[in-house]
């Protein structure tokens, strides 16, 4: 696995800005999405392009245009809150949703629903902003490996050690996370984190 973690003093900024308690919903989603946005152009760096000629007013040239638009992968409910950026980058891309729900007395994730497209030899971007044990991401991973993706990423916003320890296995994943934040509490929260991001996003503290 490869481990990015996206350095960038506004993105620090604005998860900061996540972070706080007294960040209320309709400010927590714009902020998400401003993030979310960051994240999908360090996401699509290495993305296949074709070369393409092109007339400026001037003259022509050669520029390029996208070879191929990644899977794009949302985990519900958290994950919902990166899908807009991600598909103002990638208009094109299909979309996969999956919904998990952690029980909270075990912390095991339960798969819920899915609805995906084709993804034989495609590659995937799987949308989680929080990733504490990583129960979550690796049944979706090991769903998703089953059907014949051709590469996986992994983009969260606030990581925590011990789930980066279980993905270490996945050799052809890229993790990309804005913070790797200090440990689990006894509830499988992250700390210090920012709680509950479903609940953050959609119901307040
Ligand atoms: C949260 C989060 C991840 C998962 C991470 O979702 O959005 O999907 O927990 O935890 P894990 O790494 O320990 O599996 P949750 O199950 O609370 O559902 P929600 O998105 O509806 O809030
Ligand atoms: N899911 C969240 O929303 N927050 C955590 O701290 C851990 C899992």
């Amino acid at each position: 696995m490869e481990t990015i973690e996206f350095e960038h003093p506004v993105a620090r900024s604005i998860l900061t800005r996540l972070r706080d308690r007294h960040t209320q919903p309709d400010e927590f989603r714009k902020l998400a999405y401003r993030l979310g946005f960051m994240l999908a152009v360090e996401a699509t760096r290495n993305i296949g392009t074709l070369p393409l000629s092109v007339e400026t007013p001037m003259e022509k040239t050669f520029g390029e245009t996208y070879s191929q638009y990644p899977v794009i992968l949302p985990v519900m409910r958290a994950g919902l809150a990166l899908l807009a950026p991600f598909q103002e980058l990638l208009p094109e891309s299909p979309v996969a949703f999956i919904a998990m729900k952690r029980d909270e007395e075990t912390g095991e994730a339960e798969w819920l629903y899915d609805s995906l497209p084709d993804l034989n030899g495609k590659d995937l971007i799987i949308l989680d902003p929080m990733m504490a044990t990583a129960g979550t991401a690796t049944s979706i991973i090991d769903y998703v490996l089953e059907k014949g993706v051709e590469s996986i990423s992994l983009i969260s916003i606030v990581a925590a050690p011990e789930g980066i320890f279980r993905l270490r296995k996945y050799n052809d994943l890229t993790f990309i996370t804005v913070s790797v934040d200090r440990e689990l509490d006894e509830n499988w929260f992250i700390l210090p984190g920012l709680g509950d991001f479903g609940d953050r996003l959609y119901q307040g503290n």
